[in-house]
């Protein structure tokens, strides 16, 4: 039985008030609350075993890296990697999608081509970019449909022998459509192209199983898990992350170093030059224990409970138009009300204590899609109620009221 009160417990930030009304938190595709447990978890790393990992034979560096090592762990199980070397600490699903495209920029040529969706956050496209204006391989582009959906129908004319490497958001953050990865990864195989997925608006919502998916990279974000922020994670496949040359040069990821060469270490450490993020990845050891503690198959079905509630509440509103209506979906709701800007709804709502995101949402290409500047997002997660939903559209036909 999902008990939604008892989990809101766990979230002290959802019991203030802001503006002078009790917070209603749907900005969960930005930056989800973080439980308790796991900022308890940050609190005892720096009060009991704050130290450098792999740097020290001193006791506290032995529990800080063992402790780190653990998480990394916890990781490989949760996204069913396997081997937890497969697991790369990064500061985000961004810092993920950088370190993989760098690492193509002596492999590509001109003529090669990269393909990418229509409905990528831009950390899935400019990183791409910077690549494809190194080596002068060819950008192309899977168009997306009206409803949100992919024009799934164009990957096989799109898909040559030319193309190297296809990098898909798994799931859109700015109308939440949930992508068929699993179809364009077999096709992509097919032609012996690599896929690289941005899991970070997936792993929130779906249990991730990245041997089922045969992904062959994989990227995802602590903050949006009910996570810390500036930690996330790269999955590869050993032979491809063995094969990508290192991201950043410094401490712990050399073999030997000498003035004329030095050689680097063994995965996963080639890639985590310098100081990491302990605590962050400590914490993301205890945010997938949260979750899984809860369950996926408890929380994902109340959390489609609620994006079918506030559709339906949201459909009776006058004047609104939701982009994106595909069956598969995150609880995500991106809207418009006809003749008013998403920021003045916005800002409206803020002053009742709603937090909703407005804007392009990193994803200018959909809104030039549907030639918008911006939609109000409302994202939810869990935690969040139908009561919430109720004071939302309360809240929106004010702004509606005061703005028309
Ligand atoms: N990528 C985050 C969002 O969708 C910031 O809001």
């Amino acid at each position: 039985m999902f008990d939604v009160q008892k989990i809101r417990k766990d979230f002290p930030i959802l019991t203030q008030l802001v503006n002078g009304h009790p917070l209603v938190y749907f900005d969960n595709a930005a930056t989800s609350q973080t439980p308790k447990q796991v900022t308890d978890a940050i609190v005892d790393y720096y009060h009991r075993y704050n130290s450098n990992i792999h740097r020290g034979v001193h006791s506290l560096s032995q529990q800080a890296t063992d402790a780190y090592e653990k998480a990394r762990k916890k990781l490989q199980v949760h996204f069913n990697a396997k081997e937890a070397q497969e697991i790369i600490f990064t500061s985000g699903t961004t810092h993920s999608i950088n370190l993989v495209a760098s690492g193509y920029t002596k492999t590509l040529k001109p003529g090669d081509e990269l393909l990418v969706s229509a409905m990528e956050h831009h950390s899935n496209i400019v990183p791409w970019q910077f690549l494809s204006q190194k080596t002068g391989a060819l950008l192309k582009v899977i168009p997306m449909n009206q409803d949100g959906s992919l024009e799934i129908s164009a990957l096989d004319q799109l898909l040559t022998k030319k193309t190297k490497v296809v990098f898909i958001g798994h799931v859109s953050n700015a109308i939440g459509t949930i992508q068929p990865i699993e179809y364009i990864i077999k096709r992509a195989h097919d032609q012996n192209v690599e896929v690289l997925v941005d899991g970070a608006q997936a792993a929130p919502h779906l249990q991730i199983d990245v041997q089922e998916l045969d992904v062959d990279y994989y990227t995802a974000s602590a903050h949006k898990m009910c996570g810390a922020t500036g930690i996330g994670i790269l999955y590869g496949k050993r032979e491809f992350l063995e094969e990508l040359p290192p991201y950043q040069g410094g401490g712990e990821m050399i073999s030997e170093v000498t003035f004329e060469k030095s050689t680097y270490a063994e995965i996963p450490h080639k890639f985590e030059a310098g100081t990491p993020h302990v605590s962050g990845a400590i914490a993301f050891g205890a945010t997938v224990d949260y979750l899984n503690d809860i369950g996926y198959e408890n929380f994902v079905p109340y959390e489609e409970d609620l994006l079918h509630y506030a559709t339906e509440r949201l459909k009776t509103v006058n004047d609104i138009i939701i982009y994106g209506d595909s069956i598969n979906k995150t609880p995500v709701i991106s809207f418009n009300i006809k003749g008013i800007h998403p920021y003045d709804i916005g800002s409206i709502m803020d002053q009742q204590g709603i937090a909703v995101r407005t804007g392009h949402h990193c994803a200018q290409p959909i809104m030039d899609f549907y030639q918008i500047p911006g939609t109000i997002r409302a994202s939810f997660s869990f935690y969040n109620t139908k009561q919430e939903i109720d004071r939302m559209i309360d809240a929106l036909l004010k702004a509606i009221n005061m703005l028309k």
